[in-house]
């Protein structure tokens, strides 16, 4: 049976994923701040009290055979925080806060995860990243932290997967944006949105995915679109 971990499972992407691959038939690890909210016989689902490296380290003997991961930690608001709009906006806290989830989180956690990843056979990495964090496709400027955090992420990714590339051939490691995704995240920013651009969690973990099944070695460290494509960096 296929074995995959979803990092930050009780987001709205985060769910959907679990409940996607739940429903093909894939044994789930969910690692969550929250606890879960239904039960399934597939599903071993792991509330830690975040994903600091010694609350991490203690999961690491429940990880047998995996397949892959697929990481959609991330944040671009909260209670203290909404993007900036203006570079006066910009302030230390914010960067600080955006780096700390955006980028620093997953890269550690793809360090602590290395040695649960099969060197022989084809695995994937997957961290959820965002087309805003595209220094190339940036032609509206705003959201300071998010987008620089996410271009951040993009590098480190992009950097692990070429040593990775050396000692698991057939590692696969990639950013995917998921398009804008009807959660929590999006909510304060849908309004001006046409409805046939936002999207339901059920189709984006449809689409994440279906990118996933066709992802080759060649794209590993690349910035993927939900449809597969590539996405300049
Ligand atoms: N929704 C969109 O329109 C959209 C568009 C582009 C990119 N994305 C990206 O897709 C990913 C998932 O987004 P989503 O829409 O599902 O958002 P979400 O519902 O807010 O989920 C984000 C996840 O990140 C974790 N997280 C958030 N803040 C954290 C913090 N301070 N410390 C530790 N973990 C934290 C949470 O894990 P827990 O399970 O532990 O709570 C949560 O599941 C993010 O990386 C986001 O940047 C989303």
């Amino acid at each position: 049976m296929r074995h995959i971990l979803v990092v930050g499972a009780g987001g709205g992407l985060g769910q959907a994923l679990v409940k996607h691959y739940l429903n093909e038939g894939v044994l789930v690890t969910a690692w969550s701040r929250r606890e879960a909210s239904f039960m399934h016989d597939n599903l071993n689902w792991r509330q830690l009290a975040d994903y600091r490296q010694d609350q991490i380290e203690p999961e690491l003997m429940h990880l047998n055979d995996l397949d892959g991961v697929i990481s959609t930690l991330g944040m671009l608001h909260n209670d203290d925080f909404m993007p900036e709009k203006h570079l006066g906006a910009v302030n230390a806290a914010q960067l600080r806060h955006s780096f700390e989830v955006n980028t620093i989180l997953p890269i550690l956690l793809l360090q602590q995860l290395v040695s649960k990843l099969p060197r022989k056979q084809p695995a994937f990495w997957v961290q959820l990243s965002a087309k805003v964090g595209s220094i190339t496709d940036n032609y509206l400027g705003g959201w300071y932290s998010y987008r620089a955090s996410k271009a951040a992420l993009n590098m480190l990714l992009k950097t692990a997967s070429i040593e990775l590339g050396r000692s698991h051939k057939q590692l696969v490691i990639a950013a995917v944006h998921p398009g804008t995704t009807d959660t929590e995240l999006s909510a304060p920013f849908q309004e001006r949105l046409p409805a046939d651009k936002l999207y339901t969690p059920e189709q984006s973990a449809q689409r994440i995915a279906q990118v996933i099944e066709n992802l080759t070695t060649e794209q590993s460290g690349k910035l993927l679109h939900w449809d597969g494509t590539e996405l300049p960096y």
